[in-house]
């Protein structure tokens, strides 16, 4: 299938859903996890991702996420976060469901993200269950903690950790209703994130991948676009 056609099905569709991975946010100076220079190829996640890791030293494991907030404070979204704010306007139904804690959806515009791993701006208590907002970079001390003394944590998905309530329920609404669904940089190698993409299919919408690379479901989709995002998702809207 080409651009072109995947540009068609995109027009004509009422309800289109959309699944985001970290190669989104890679063309803002995001690293991503696992491809050339990810995360997870410097680092092991069970040590810095894991509600064990942060039980066992949970100052490491803030200095991890203050380092990465650091980077993120300096990212702009780019023009793939951007051709998603003006799908979200051309569409009666738009769902954007993200893997990504890096807020850059809601700050190029996004209204209706649903944030299946949570949000790194945010913080949660261990004691009370609390949660708040804080863009504080750096950290003034690590690890945090909340007003109620209890020791604060990122308000993000660890591995081995439940998604938000509802979320995925929600999520899996979205890919169900529509008739087009597209999936933008990710590795669709976590679950139950990459689900939805055979979901969204058997449901009976055409999807649209976009990614540098093949991935486990590029023969599955209708469209298996290869190139950065921030150059096609301004071409398919
Ligand atoms: N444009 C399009 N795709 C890109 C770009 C780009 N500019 N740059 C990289 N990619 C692709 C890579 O080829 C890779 O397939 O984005 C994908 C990123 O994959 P991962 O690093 O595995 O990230 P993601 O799929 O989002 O990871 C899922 O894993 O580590 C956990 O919780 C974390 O949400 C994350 C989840």
């Amino acid at each position: 299938m080409s651009l072109e056609e995947a540009r068609e099905w995109l027009q004509s569709a009422a309800a289109v859903a959309v699944l985001t991975g970290a190669g989104i946010s890679a063309e803002s100076g995001v690293p991503t996890f696992r491809g050339a220079g990810g995360l997870w190829r410097q680092f092991r996640p069970e040590d810095l991702a894991t509600p064990e890791a942060f039980a066992r030293d949970p100052k490491l494991v803030w200095e991890f996420y203050d380092c990465r907030r650091e980077l993120m404070a300096k990212a702009k979204p780019n023009a793939a976060h951007r051709a998603l704010v003006r799908l979200e306007i051309q569409k009666p139904h738009f769902t954007l469901i993200t893997q990504n804690i890096d807020g850059l959806h809601e700050l190029a515009g996004s209204g209706r993200v649903l944030k299946l791993h949570g949000d790194i701006w945010r913080m949660r208590c261990t004691s009370c269950g609390g949660n708040w907002p804080d863009r504080r970079v750096p950290l003034p001390k690590l690890p945090p903690h909340c007003a109620c003394k209890g020791l604060a944590r990122p308000a993000v998905v660890w591995f081995g950790e439940p998604l938000p309530d509802g979320m995925m329920r929600e999520a899996e609404h979205a890919a169900a209703e529509a008739q087009v669904f597209l999936v933008i940089g990710t590795s669709a190698q976590v679950y139950p994130a990459a689900g939805l993409i055979p979901f969204a299919k058997q449901a009976g919408a055409r999807v649209i991948e976009i990614n540098l690379e093949r991935t486990p479901f590029s023969d599955m989709v209708d469209c298996a676009l290869e190139g950065p995002a921030g150059e096609l998702l301004p071409q398919l809207i």
